[in-house]
């Protein structure tokens, strides 16, 4: 095991975007931050100083952190924050993930400008399952907000409503020359003919799914969240928050310039029809006119766009990377996906009927405590949670009809976690719900990457469904979009102790409540146990 270390300083740092200055907090100055290389396996160490004069933390999106929650990073589940003018030297745990992730703040809206990309490389001694790219490239896609992003959050949260779009979306940290004073903000990649580029895309967007495509181009899709797939072609991709997907791009068009582009996928609410672009620029004698041509992406409310190309993703499922599915299930859970209103006090609110947003998993609205879940658990420290998380709703009813059961329309608040066995197999099946709006969900869970064995439109049927599932090769995932008005089945084994948090990708979702967390027992033997804290842990 090879182990690297890093620094990270949390600090202000002056920005201008679409001839905006501000002040945004970043990572060693950087936007988008520092990208992590390591390689399979490799033990990571990151060296947290917090100067920003705000709290924060950070998360390691798709790492599994074995035996080790101590370093995930989420507010009050796995840690408290670091404090201004204080330091965590975080332990990030590689083991089985190979490809692309990210890291991002785990706190409040500060994930917004604090990110980056963590690229995996294969043992040094192994091969990629594909040609060996000419030149690797990390894709983030991103947001620009004139305002404090805290701001924006403090403010919808108080109003009730939808909070306020970004100004721009962005790759690599520019906007792209299709915003108003954006012409020297463009990302610009050179390529030369004939040979053939790793893109590693990471969606780091707050709010949208996005479509990503390049014009005149078609791209092989190699990999997503650290895991290889089957290669297949598209001219297209779309991509969660929290998702990553590797493609390849042959550079074997007409030598000039080619737009890459990312528009919104929103099949509900939050509407913005932006497009963020990026430069393709052979090397040489360049053909096409100077000005790039634009690639034409799937219309924004293209559900089946969305959905249909991630159901093409497949695990790689050979010799060398085996799947290795649950096929017997110890726990079975049902989780429904709400977004829900509450009657406002005293004044009205800025949501349907003048009241306000909340979200809800199985009828919880998450509260988050105010010392972390897994201090809790840990220190045997009473009334921090509450009863067990239901494995099912209060009651079945037509979930993706827009009728609304008026005992569903107000879920209550709780923190409550679902206990686990170690080792047990877990299925989940997440249905998404119509009841104020149907609108996708991309779901993630910490601490384990889990097998997406079936998908569909509608309402689940737990007689007809399962006899569908894939159960071949599924794709390995730590975060996948369930459908507006569908479901998504996961499996995955508990095979990691310690407090694992789960939640809507969409991050005014998970400030809504859409969220709860898992408690994965000790096992016996001393490997099947969570290690100790460290020295330096954040304190409440
Ligand atoms: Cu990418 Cu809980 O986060
Ligand atoms: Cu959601």
């Amino acid at each position: 095991v090879l182990v690297r270390n890093y620094t990270f300083v949390v600090r202000n740092t002056p920005y201008t975007r679409l001839c905006n200055n501000k002040t945004i907090m970043t990572i060693n100055g950087l936007f988008p931050g520092p990208t992590i290389y390591a390689r399979r396996g490799d033990l990571v160490f990151v060296n947290v100083h917090n100067h920003a004069g705000h709290n924060i933390t950070i998360h390691w999106h798709g790492v599994k952190m074995p035996r080790y929650p101590w370093s995930d990073g989420p507010e009050y589940v796995a840690q408290c924050p670091i404090a201004p003018n204080t330091s965590f030297r975080q332990q990030v745990v590689l083991s089985d993930e190979e490809g692309t992730l990210w890291w991002h703040a785990h706190s409040e809206w500060s994930r917004a400008t604090v990110y980056g990309a963590i690229v995996v490389l294969p043992q040094r001694t192994r091969p990629y399952p594909f040609p060996k790219p000419h030149a690797e490239v990390p894709i983030l896609l991103g947001e620009w907000w004139h305002a404090d992003v805290q701001a924006v959050m403090q403010e919808f949260l108080a109003n009730g409503g939808d909070p306020n779009t970004s100004d721009a979306f962005l790759i690599n940290g520019q906007p792209g020359d299709l915003y108003p004073c954006s012409r020297q903000d463009t990302f610009k990649m050179t390529v030369e003919f004939g040979k053939t580029y790793l893109l590693r895309v990471v969606n780091a967007v707050m709010n949208n799914i996005m479509f990503f495509k390049i014009a005149n181009h078609n791209v092989t899709i190699v990999g997503s969240d650290a895991s290889y797939t089957k290669q297949f072609n598209s001219d297209y991709i779309a991509i969660s928050p929290g998702q990553t997907i590797d493609l390849l791009l042959e550079a074997n068009q007409p030598p000039g310039r080619y737009y890459m582009a990312a528009r919104v996928y929103a099949s509900g609410g939050n509407f913005d029809n932006t497009t963020t672009t990026g430069i393709i620029e052979y090397i040489g004698n360049n053909t096409l006119p100077s000005t790039p041509l634009l690639p034409t992406l799937p219309a924004i409310n293209n559900t089946l766009a969305s959905f249909n190309f991630t159901r093409k993703l497949r695990s790689l499922a050979d010799e060398t990377f085996p799947v290795d599915v649950p096929l017997n299930i110890d726990t079975t859970l049902f989780f429904t996906l709400s977004i829900n209103l509450r009657p406002c006090v005293g004044n009205s609110c800025q949501g349907p009927f003048q009241e306000r947003f909340l979200a809800s998993m199985n009828n919880i609205t998450l509260q988050l405590p105010t010392i972390a879940i897994l201090q809790a658990y840990y220190n045997n420290i009473s009334g921090v949670y509450g009863p067990s998380f239901p494995d099912n709703p209060p009651f079945p009813f037509n979930y993706t009809a827009q009728f609304v059961p008026r005992d569903l329309w107000r879920p209550e608040n709780g923190t409550r976690v679902r206990v686990l066995e170690y080792n047990s197999t877990v299925e989940i099946v997440f249905q998404g719900t119509n009841m104020v709006a149907g609108i996708d969900h991309p779901m993630h869970l910490h601490g384990h990457s889990f097998y997406v064995v079936g998908s569909g439109l509608g309402n689940f049927n737990k007689d007809e469904d399962p006899k569908n599932y894939n159960l071949n090769d599924p794709p390995l995932m730590e975060t996948i979009a369930v459908p507006v008005n569908g479901w998504t089945a996961i499996r995955f084994k508990a095979n990691n102790p310690g407090v694992w948090f789960m939640h809507c990708h969409f991050e005014r979702h998970v400030s809504w409540g859409m969220g709860m967390a898992f408690i994965v027992k000790n096992g016996k033997g001393p490997n099947a146990r969570m290690l100790p804290p460290p020295p330096d842990m954040p304190r409440c």
